[in-house]
Order: structure tokens, then sequence, then C-alpha cells
């Protein structure tokens, strides 16, 4: 486009001066060319006549028709002179040179003469006609009609012509130079004062606008910001991260090679319930986040079949198509017993592994049968993946702190698959994973994958420290790599995060007013009520218990917002076989009954505890209707919940309060960011919230959402996979490299 403004601005003062040229300036040049040519044969024709005088009188006088006849064709050689005739007094033709065209008549002459071209065409050329007296002292012999030659004026202005349209071709090329230089320099000018203007800097002095216009500018620079802005979070970024790209990226940078994603956790459970056998999905960020990238992959995802009825639905190959309604990968289901999962899942992972990386207060308990149990489940599932590999290099996806082992014992057997361990919890300092009686074995499991991913930086140098504490490893602080063992292991960040919700998905939500109704009216809640929610499983890791605590203390110190506020808490049943869970369930009912008690009545409950799972829908619809979301958590690897609230609310309202401890306090800065443990700066946050003006709501949400959605679950798994591609390619140079080596 500019190089289009570029060119115009040449061209067209160039067309200009040449069609001026055309139309004005030549035929006025041709006509001054004959007019100072002809001024200079009148002036030759005088000299002519004058010169011949004598001679033509003497031979008048003589009446020698010869002699006269011989001086006008001798006069008529010279170069310029075509022809030359005599007439008498009284306008007749009495004596011409040879090639006179005696058509031309004496009175006819003088009349072209008087013309201001004097021209006249003949058969042989155009010639000049001229009119003098041939008169001497002696006596008057009569007119001489003088014709010249007018082909040498023609080949004149011909190269004059010539010349004058170089000339102005040239000097066309020059205005439109300076014309283009110009034009730029006073745009760039013009607009780069615009901008001065507008940003307020009044760097140009002459473009400062009048005091009196100040408020209009200022007007008119917010407005455009916030134009700029509003443009940049509708737009969002040309290079989204999306299916598609995911899809491509498999294809180009991993050659379409399989993809297998190991969990504990299954993405779908089928149960059996009182109508027959239903589909749940689970209540788990781990699952939300890779479910739609295995979506978008196809493959093979191998987890722990845990539903009533997960194994009646399957193969004889304990396969299931999933998504049950139109199935785009497999889902392996690997079967354990009661025993095996009580030592595995609740013992060592839930009880060891999950209080040692999150610093929550809760003591981790590490029994040698529940490692046992551990080891053996672990080495089951990688007999699993060897079982489902088409080829002898997959990308495998072990997924969390349930398979701390199983990097080492896939690469065990196949040694050229690429394997990438993602950590979703946080990972502790060195000492206190020091606590592990198995510490070394873990590491050691760990670094049998190609990539070991965290959600941030801080958890991949708590790991590094960690393995350079208690393990003989070689640490490349620069390529955050390990080698240990002559394998060389990278370990990056990768934030994870979930799938943002397309136009189609979007466009079937109720209004978030309609979602306000619905709720308010299930909760019997009066329509002024100011609604806050928190949505996570019933994990002591959350911070409920802080959550209800700041509700108190918000009720002690605004009364006014007594039968007015309202906190929902939705908690899923989690993992309740456990002592910790169990115990800390019942605290949360008795302190919710509490706070009811004391600023409730029959009509008003200040916490609602929901204890129930909720399908996605249902969670939508109570975020969409929310005046604030509450995440406390008094340490997580991301969480999810905080960016499904954002995703929720395309009206840009509702307020995120988030605590610090989160993975997600390092990308989503403009949610209430707070330390959960201090219950008046979260009460404060509570009230910051519910009294928060409409347009600030929007501008933090719109920035959240412009995060989130660029931030999404495919980017995640994107760039995780993208490094796999590299990791691959490189490991294929350096064989080839080593056969060139061998040949
Ligand atoms: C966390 C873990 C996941 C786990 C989820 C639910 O998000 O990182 O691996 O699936 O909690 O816990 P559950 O024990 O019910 O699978």
């Amino acid at each position: 486009m500019k190089t289009l403004q570029l060119q115009l601005r040449f061209l067209i003062p160039l067309l200009v001066a040449l069609v001026i040229a055309a139309l004005v300036v030549l035929p006025l040049m041709d006509q001054l060319t004959l007019r100072w040519f002809s001024r200079d044969l009148n002036t030759r024709g005088t000299l002519v006549a004058g010169a011949l005088a004598d001679a033509i009188d003497d031979g008048v006088s003589s009446g020698s028709s010869a002699r006269l006849q011989a001086l006008f064709d001798r006069a008529a050689r010279d170069e310029r002179l075509v022809a030359i005739g005599l007439c008498s007094n009284d306008d007749v033709l009495v004596r011409h040179s040879a090639n006179y065209p005696t058509s031309l008549k004496c009175l006819e002459a003088r009349e072209i003469a008087r013309r201001p071209d004097q021209r006249l065409e003949l058969p042989t050329g155009a010639v000049h006609v001229g009119v003098h007296p041939a008169s001497s002292e002696r006596a008057n012999a009569g007119t001489l009609v003088l014709l010249h030659d007018l082909s040498f004026v023609d080949r004149r202005s011909q190269d004059t012509r010539q010349y004058l349209i170089i000339f102005i071709i040239g000097l066309g090329f020059v205005i439109s130079l300076i014309t283009m230089v110009v034009a730029q320099l006073s745009w760039r000018g013009w607009v780069s004062g615009m901008r001065a203007i507008l940003r307020g800097e009044g760097l140009v002095r002459p473009l400062l606008p009048p005091p009196e216009l100040q408020p209009v500018v200022s007007e008119v620079r917010a407005r455009l910001r916030d134009l700029e802005d509003e443009f940049r979070r509708s737009e969002g970024l040309v290079t989204q991260w999306n299916p598609e790209r995911l899809r491509s990226l498999l294809h180009t940078q991993l050659r379409g090679d399989q993809v297998i994603v190991v969990s504990n956790r299954e993405p779908y459970i089928h149960e059996r319930g009182p109508n027959g056998i239903i589909a749940k999905r689970p209540a788990s960020g781990l699952v939300t986040a890779v479910e739609p990238v295995m979506r978008a992959c196809s493959g093979t995802w191998i987890a722990h079949g845990s539903g009533s009825a997960d194994r009646e639905v399957v193969d004889a190959g304990d396969r299931i198509g999933v998504p049950p309604q139109a199935p785009d990968y497999w889902l392996r289901r690997i079967w354990m017993t009661e025993q095996e999962e009580q030592g595995y899942y609740y013992g060592f992972a839930n009880e060891g592994l999950w209080p040692l990386c999150h610093v929550a207060h809760v003591r981790p308990v590490f029994r040698e049968s529940d490692w046992e149990a551990y080891r053996k489940i672990n080495q089951r599932f990688a007999d699993a993946v060897v079982q489902e590999a088409r080829g002898e290099d997959p990308v495998v996806l072990v997924q969390d702190y349930h398979f701390a082992l199983l990097p080492q014992m896939i690469a065990a057997q196949l040694p050229r698959a690429t394997i990438l361990a993602f950590w979703h919890i946080p990972w502790p300092n060195p000492e206190s994973f020091g606590i592990c009686p198995w510490r070394r074995e873990i590491l050691q499991g760990m670094l049998g994958a190609t990539i070991i991913g965290f959600h941030t930086r801080f958890h991949c140098r708590n790991f590094i420290e960690t393995v350079d504490r208690y393990l003989e490893a070689r640490i490349e602080h620069e390529h955050s790599s390990i080698s240990y063992q002559d394998k060389e292991t990278l370990i990056e960040s990768y934030p994870i995060s979930i799938e943002w919700p397309t136009q189609q998905m979007s466009a079937v939500w109720p209004p978030a007013s309609e979602c306000r109704r619905r709720v308010f009216e299930r909760l019997k809640l009066p329509v002024d009520t100011c609604l806050a929610v928190g949505v996570d499983r019933f994990d002591y890791t959350k911070g409920i218990l802080e959550r209800l605590r700041a509700v108190q203390s918000l009720l002690e110190t605004h009364p006014d917002w007594r039968g007015r506020f309202v906190f929902v808490q939705v908690a899923a049943p989690t993992r309740s076989e456990l002592d910790e869970y169990r115990t800390f369930r019942e605290r949360i009912q008795r302190v919710s009954d509490r706070i009811n008690q004391r600023f409730g009545n029959e009509h008003y409950q200040p916490i609602h505890l929901l204890v129930e799972h909720h399908e996605r829908d249902a969670l939508n619809e109570l975020f969409r209707a929310a005046n604030m979301c509450v995440v406390t958590s008094l340490h997580d690897g991301m969480n999810l919940v905080s960016k499904e609230f954002v995703a929720a609310r395309d009206d840009e309202q509702g307020v995120l309060i988030l605590s610090r401890f989160a993975g997600a306090a390092r990308e989503l800065t403009e949610a209430l960011i707070v330390n959960p443990y201090h219950v008046e700066e979260l009460a404060d946050a509570l009230h910051r919230a519910a009294t928060m003006p409409e347009p600030e709501q929007r501008e933090r949400m719109g920035a959240l959402r412009m995060t989130v959605r660029e931030y999404n679950v495919y980017r995640w798994a994107g760039r995780m996979l993208a490094d796999a591609g590299r990791w691959r390619m490189r490991a294929r140079i350096e064989a080839r490299v080593q056969r060139y080596m061998q040949a």
C-alpha cells in the first residue's frame, strides 16, 4: 500500500508534466520558431532585394531579358532561395527564375506575405513567401517575390522539439522527486506531530494544541487508546494456537508419529446409575487441559479404569473410543485391585507425594508397602505403553506425580521413544523433597524422560537443585538440561491452560443476566445479592478454610454486607478414603455452619456449601452469574479454575481474586492477587471486588481474557511437542553423524 502511494506520488506529477508539454508547450514552440525564422527570412529577403535592385534596374532599362533571366537564375542558385519572381508595379509577373511556380500570381504572393506564417505549400515542399520592393535610387522596377526554402525550418523545429521533450521529461522527474520527498517529510512530520500531541509529549513546539483545545485532545487521546485496546482484545493474535495449528505441528515436526498419553485419572468415567450407564467427566485440572489436546492429536490415552461400569463398555483390548458421542481417540483402561489402588494412589501418590510437593502443612506419610505398589503400578502402565506403541519411537506424554518412575521404565523398553513428563503440581525445594525415603529412585525414574515440564521456572529451578543435591548429574544451567548416566534431559516450564471457547461454543451460552436469574432463583437469593463463588475439589491445598475466615471477617468489619453478601462454594468430593480429606471436609462443614448461624437467619445464609460434582455447563452458569470468583490455593501448580472463570465471562464483568501461591498468579496479573493466609487482606479483597466499578471490572477482565485466549492449552501442548520435535531431529542427526564416522 505504502509503495503504491509512493509510486503514485512520483508518477502523477510526471504525467501532468507530459500532458502539459504535449498540449500546450509544443504547439506554442512551433509557432514561435516559425515566427522567428519568418522574421529572419524577411530581413534576408530585404537584403537580397536591395542587392539585386540595381542589376534589375539595369536589365529592365536595357530591355535585355536574357541578362535579367540569367541574374534571376543565378540568384535562385542560393541554398535557401528556392525561386525569385519580379512583379511589375501593376502586379503582373514579368520575370521569374526557372523553378518559380507560375501559378503563384503577384497579388496572391502579396496576400501570403501579409500572413504571420507567410507559408505556402508547394508539391516540392513548404516555402516562405516574401515580397520586397526592387527599388534603386534611379527607378522603381516593381516588387520582388522571394520564395525561401522552409524545410530547414521544419528540421530545426523538430530538433528543438526533441530537446524540449527531453528537457520536460527531466524536469518532470525532478518535480516528481521533490514532490515525493516533500510529501513524505510533511506527512511524517504531520503524523508524528499529531502523535506527539495525542501522546501529550508536546515535543514539537508549533504542534502543541492551544490550551483551550487541551480537553478535546485528551479526550481524543483516551478514546484512541480505548479503541486500540478493544481492537487488540477482540482480534487476538493472528497466529493463535488452535487444534488445527497443533495438528499441523504434529505432522510437520513429528511426522504424524503416534501420541500416547498416560495419566492416572481417565477423561471419561463410566458409572452405573438408576437410568443405566453414563459417562462422567472427572473434576481434574489435568483432564480439563489434556482432553482437548488429545481430541486434536488422536492417538491413545492410557488411564486407570476407575468407574463402576468401566469394564462393561471396553473391547477385548480394554479400549473404548472417546468422546462417547463422537470418538476422536482411544482410551485404554488399566485395572488394579483395591489393595493396589490403596497403596499406589491413596498411599504413595496422595499421602506421600501430594503433601510433599504442596507446602500446605499436611505431613507426608511414606510406607514401604505403598512404595512397592507404586512401583508395580508404574511398571504395569509402562508395559501398557509398550503394548499400545505402533512403532519403536512414539511420543509419550506422561502426566503427573502418579508416574515418577514411568519415564525410566518406558525408556528401558522403548529407548527411541520421546518421553515428555509433565509434573502438574509444584516441586518443592531440595530440603522438603529430602523427606522422601526414595528420593533418588524418584529422580532417576523421572530423568528417563526426554523433557520434564513444570508450570513455572521456579519449579524447574527447585527440581534442578534437588537433582544437584541428591544425584551425581551434570547440570547445564544455560540450556536448562541435566545429563545423568549418559542421558540428557531438558527441564522446561510450560504453563498449562484451558481450551479457549470457540465462537460456536459460546454462541449457545445463555446471556450472563439469564444465568444470574437462574442461579439466584435456584439458591433463593434476593436480586441485590453480591455473589462470590469458589469452585474446587474438596482438597486441603485449595484454601477453602481461609476463604470462610475471610467471609466471616468481611461480615464483621462491614456489617452492611450482612444479608447481601453470599459465598457459594462448590466442592467436588475427592480422595474421600483418606483421613486428611475426611477431617478437612468435616471441618469446613462445621466452620460454614458456625458462620451461617452467626450471621444468617431463616431467609439468609452467607455460606452455601455445595458438596457435589458439577458438570461443565453448570459451572459455566455459576461463573457467569457471579460477581467474583475466589481462588485461594495455599499452593497450586497452576489452577485452571481461575482461567475457566475468565473464559466464561465474555461480558467482561466479574472479578477474579487469586492466590499468589497459585502458578496462575504469574500470568493473570490483572486479578486481585492475595495472600490467602492473611485473613484481613483477603476480606479487603472481597470488599474491593464487591464494590469495584464496572469500568474497572471491564478493564481487568478484558486484559485477563486476552492472556488466557493467547496462552491456551494448544500453545502449552504445541510448545512441548515442538521441543520434542527438535529433540528428535537432533537425535537423528547425531545418529547419522555416528554412522558416517563408523563408515
Ligand atoms: C490434581 C492433579 C491431577 C488429578 C487432579 C484430581 O489436579 O494434578 O493429576 O487428576 O488433581 O485428583 P484425583 O485424585 O481425583 O485424580
